[in-house]
């Protein structure tokens, strides 16, 4: 059993969650902050070693207290609001301040792929200034870089269309490669900083097992389901109407550049297990009887 403690900043996330089960699951004991006042709490009442705390990430305050007794900090923050990258901007360095102040020993910074990059995507480049904030702290830190987590390839609205309508929907060109990677190996990676002094003081960039093309989950998802889906392409300008210009200048730079990095060194160097898409979707319950049969419903996803 471990005695650390670990304060996750930003657990009710898509990486804030796996950091939280892949930590508490291997003994540490792990504060999850989730906003105040909506109950997501809830998620975690049931999972040894996790105390969910009520933080709005923006107070000072609720910062420095929940900062206290913490050994090792992750920040895994994606801005809200109508400038999220400025949110998440002032968001990072108050948890870096606090950290400092709190003589944390250990930062693990979920920052992302080709943040060190001109990119024009406001909420890339904005890491790559906050890398700089985190190893100019005089913490011991370890960033990661994840490319796009294949997680939102399980989202309730992709599913719900795939298996009603037999339509993959995405503002992703059917030909971009891009190294989706399973959130909870990024997390256990970033367990593995726990233990392997070698992965402080380092930027790492991480992706899945290979690129893949939506040509090609296209044609996963229509093995597993036993059923040909088709793709719709989503307008560019309706994502930037709908999530902003962050997120749909983000599309435009993976459709012009791909998003793809070779984990091939760094898997053999750490012996990496990287899940697949088509392991996760399994695992999620595609192509299980029910959906063969075309009998979905979303309940048994
Ligand atoms: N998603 C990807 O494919 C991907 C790929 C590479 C890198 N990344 C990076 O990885 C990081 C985590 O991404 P993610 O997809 O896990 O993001 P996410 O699902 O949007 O999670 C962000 C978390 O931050 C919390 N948060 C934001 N502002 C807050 C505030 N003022 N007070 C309390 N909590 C606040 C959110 O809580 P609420 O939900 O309550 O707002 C949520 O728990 C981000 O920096 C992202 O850019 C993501």
């Amino acid at each position: 059993m471990y005695h650390k403690n670990i304060l996750v900043a930003g657990a009710t996330g898509t990486a804030g969650r796996a950091y939280v089960e892949v930590f508490s699951e291997s003994g540490y004991r792990v504060k999850a902050t989730v906003r105040p006042g909506k109950g997501k709490g809830r998620v975690f009442t049931n999972t040894k070693g996790v105390e969910p705390i009520e933080v709005d990430l923006r107070n000072k305050n609720a910062i420095e207290i929940a900062m206290r007794d913490t050994d090792i900090l992750v920040v895994s923050i994606l801005g809200r609001g109508e400038n999220p990258a400025a949110d998440e901007d002032t968001i990072t360095r108050m948890l870096v301040d606090a950290a400092k102040r709190a003589k944390v020993e250990h930062i693990i910074y979920t920052s992302v792929y080709r943040a060190n990059e001109k990119t024009n995507v406001p909420h890339f480049e904005v890491k790559g200034h906050l890398e700089k904030y985190i190893e100019s702290s005089g913490i011991p830190y370890t960033i990661l870089r994840p490319c796009t987590f294949m997680d939102a390839l399980n989202a309730d609205w992709i599913k719900e269309s795939v298996l009603q309508k037999g339509v993959l929907a995405s503002p992703t060109d059917l030909e971009t490669p891009i190294n989706y990677l399973f959130s909870k190996d990024l997390a256990q990676f970033a367990l593995l900083s726990l233990s392997n002094s070698e992965l402080i003081g380092k930027v790492f960039n991480l992706g899945g097992p290979e690129p893949i093309t939506y040509k090609e989950i296209i044609r996963v998802m229509s093995d597993l389901l036993g059923r040909k889906i088709t793709y719709h392409q989503i307008p560019i300008n309706q994502v930037e109407e709908q999530f902003g210009f962050d997120m749909a200048e983000m599309i435009r730079y993976f459709n012009k550049n791909g998003f793809t990095f070779d984990m091939t060194l760094t898997k053999e160097k750490y012996s990496l297990t990287l899940t697949t898409i088509n392991k996760f979707l399994k695992d999620c319950g595609w192509g299980t009887a029910s959906t063969e049969k075309n009998s979905f419903s979303r309940r048994e996803i």
